[in-house]
């Protein structure tokens, strides 16, 4: 590759354009949907578990490769493997069908998000009442016409973002966003917490029934901790082909992870107290943060204006998960057929929208196009979470830990020497040589019931 490549350009660039994946979504929406419908702390002891033993080390694992590589997903397989075993840019291909299928239910629950910004605004879903709340919810998910439309917004919007580059794009979004999102959420979560009846929603929280887990509970978590943290579909490889040569790698993907983790812990706070507080259902499943978050400032003075900026802040996270999503395919068509970024981008766009009307629809139209017992929105958000995710991050540990190797790994994390952590790395190769991959096999297969 003999053009400059893009690539991010300073430190804090690097920590909040990957904060800016790994938050999003599954944050706000997905976290405290799937604790409150697996039983609330012992869920969250479980996931904390998954994060550390298991997602962590495939997170520093893929971002070296991406480093080590300053490739696409696949290429920068075919350019580490041995020739003989190109094989593996196989991990690439899969990202890419994860890529789409994720995009397909994401940017369509995005696209609510952006609609209730308006409906908080004037006023449509300002009530307390569980009843009122999910009717709203309902009218808005079964209408064919409205969420398409949200949902093409958002991938134009992203799209746009995306085409104006990595440090131009990406970067000088995230670094605008990502205090935002922060700020915002902490000022929700003092909102929610001082709701008379919030320690419920704590004690849900915080206080495990060890009954609770299951082999398909622990399948989730690890499904949610690879989701979360964007990792096992080439994201996070991307990303890190763009990371600069100083970045030290095991520090950062470190600090993006408690960053995320008290991302969620803080959208628990929100969610949690607010749903005892006024009589929702924990395990309302993917609607429960559309009919909370809307309580929580009914009863409040300007009221509509923090529940929209609550969306907002849901808006923000979205946006730039899904740009980290989309860079995927961009980064492999640009750099594997020579496309300019917005060719690559508009197919990638008009793709996920092909995909996106099932999984969009799948409450209206298409809500009986079943396999499996699911649906198209919850097929695929399923098959990338529960299967392709965690199947990449054994593929992943298992080239690094038995193909790329150890002496290569310390050079990599130590950038050339200059850091001194070659314990740590051992610790990390010793993990994704054996622990890790060999945990998320037997949590797959026990999962899926295969076992
Ligand atoms: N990490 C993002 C979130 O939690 C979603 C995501 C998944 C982003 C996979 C990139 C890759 O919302």
């Amino acid at each position: 590759m003999s053009q400059h490549r893009d690539g991010f350009t300073s430190s804090f660039g690097v920590l909040v354009a990957t904060l800016g994946s790994a938050v999003g979504l599954g944050n706000i929406w997905k976290f405290p949907y799937i604790t409150g419908s697996n039983g609330g702390a012992s869920f969250l002891l479980v996931y904390l578990l998954a994060t550390l033993i298991v997602a962590l080390p495939v997170m520093i694992a893929e971002i070296m490769l991406g480093r080590a590589s300053r490739a696409n997903a696949v290429t920068a397989f075919e350019m580490l493997a041995p020739k003989a075993q190109r094989f593996w840019s196989v991990i690439g291909y899969m990202g890419l069908v994860a890529a789409v299928l994720i995009l397909a239910f994401y940017t369509g629950v995005a696209g609510w998000v952006f609609a209730y910004i308006f409906k908080s605004l004037s006023g449509s879903i300002h009530s307390t009442d569980p009843a009122t709340a999910k009717a709203a919810f309902g009218a808005l998910v079964a209408d064919p016409m409205q969420v398409l439309f949200w949902q093409w917004l958002v991938l134009a919007s992203t799209g746009l973002i995306i085409m104006l580059g990595v440090s131009k794009g990406i970067e000088a979004v995230a670094k605008k966003l990502m205090p935002i999102l922060f700020l915002l959420l902490i000022l929700l979560c003092i909102r929610s917490l001082t709701l008379p009846g919030a320690m419920e929603g704590v004690k849900f929280l915080f206080a495990p029934d060890f009954s609770k887990i299951t082999a398909q509970v622990l399948l989730t978590a690890v499904g949610l901790a690879f989701f979360k943290l964007s990792i096992g579909m080439g994201t996070m490889l991307t990303y890190g082909s763009y990371f600069h040569s100083e970045q030290n790698i095991p520090l950062t993907a470190t600090r993006v992870m408690l960053a995320d983790l008290s991302v969620s812990l803080l959208a628990g706070l929100a969610i949690f107290p607010a749903v005892f507080a006024f009589g929702f259902e924990p395990a309302a499943g993917p609607s429960l943060v559309f009919m909370t978050i809307p309580a929580v400032f009914a009863s409040m003075p300007f009221g509509n204006l923090f529940m929209a900026l609550c969306f907002v802040l849901a808006a923000i996270a979205a946006t730039g998960a899904i740009l980290s999503i989309l860079e995927v395919p961009v980064a492999m068509m640009s750099e594997r057929l020579q496309f300019s970024r917005k060719k690559a981008t508009a197919i990638s766009v008009a793709t996920v929208a092909l995909f996106g009307i099932p999984a969009t629809l799948s409450s209206s139209l298409t809500a009986d196009w079943t396999l499996f017992g699911l649906n198209p929105f919850d097929l695929f958000d399923y098959i990338s979470s529960n299967i392709l995710l965690p199947l990449g991050g054994i593929l992943i540990c298992l080239f690094v830990g038995w193909v790329y190797g150890l002496p290569q790994l310390q050079q990599q994390l130590s950038n050339d020497g200059q850091l001194k952590n070659a314990l740590l790395v051992k610790l990390l190769f010793i993990l994704v040589r054996y622990i890790t991959p060999l945990l998320i096999f037997i949590i797959m297969l026990k999962g899926l019931n295969l076992l």
